[in-house]
């Protein structure tokens, strides 16, 4: 037995006992429409919930849920190629990210290879981000700035794919999707530690 229905079994058999003494010793069960009958005690004031809102509905949700674990999990269906990345990065990010991705005026998205341990570490997506898959959830979900989610996801793996491309991580001629991303593996990878290690060394 799993420790999961190992504990919904003891749940159940608990409640079962408490059901077990109320109905041996315990007071008879108030009626719940008592309380609602007749009129309300002066000053009462009404019983009804805090206006919370409503429910979300099964669609709401899945367009909020767009997390994209590192090893993939969540990743859509499309693909894309460096080639068709570049028509989009023309269109979409060079007026901030500049040509190739060198930067300027927002954040550089290319180079900075082999910088991290010197004096001057130049963080771009390339020489730091541990994660293809990051790439691909914070483009989608954060760019194109101020108009986040107006690409297909054709077009971030596309965009993605060219960012990898420009950076040397991928070749030109590489496809970009659910399966392919994962299996990235970005330079900077192996090299982060963990602040509170899982196991004491
Ligand atoms: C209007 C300007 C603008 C446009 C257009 C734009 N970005 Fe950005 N981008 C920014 C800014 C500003 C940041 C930094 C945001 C922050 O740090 O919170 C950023 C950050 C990023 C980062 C993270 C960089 C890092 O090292 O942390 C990536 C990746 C990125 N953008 C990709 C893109 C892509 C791909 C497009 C086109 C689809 C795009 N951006 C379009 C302004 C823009």
């Amino acid at each position: 037995m799993s420790t999961r229905s190992l504990a919904a079994t003891l749940a159940a058999a608990v409640l079962a006992g408490c059901a077990a003494t109320q109905g041996a010793s315990g007071p008879a069960p108030e009626a719940p429409a008592t309380r609602s009958q007749g009129a309300a005690p002066e000053g009462a004031v009404a019983m009804r919930g805090p206006d919370l809102g409503r429910l979300a509905s099964a669609e709401e949700v899945a367009a909020w849920d767009i997390s994209i674990g590192s090893e993939g999990t969540g990743l859509p269906p499309g693909s894309g190629t460096p080639a068709a990345g570049a028509v989009v990065y023309a269109r979409h990010c060079q007026a901030c990210h500049g040509d190739k991705g060198a930067g300027q005026p927002n954040d550089r998205l290319v180079g900075g290879h082999g910088t991290l341990a010197g004096p001057n570490p130049v963080r771009t997506i390339g020489s730091y981000w541990p994660y293809a898959t990051t790439v691909f959830d914070y483009v989608r979900r954060a760019m194109p700035y101020p108009n986040p989610r107006t690409l297909s996801d054709a077009d971030v793996y596309a965009v993605t794919a060219y960012l990898l491309y420009l950076n040397g991580i991928i070749a030109e001629t590489d496809t970009m999707n659910a399966a392919t991303l994962p299996a990235v593996k970005m330079p900077n990878r192996d090299n982060f530690t963990l602040v509170y290690p899982l196991a004491p060394r």
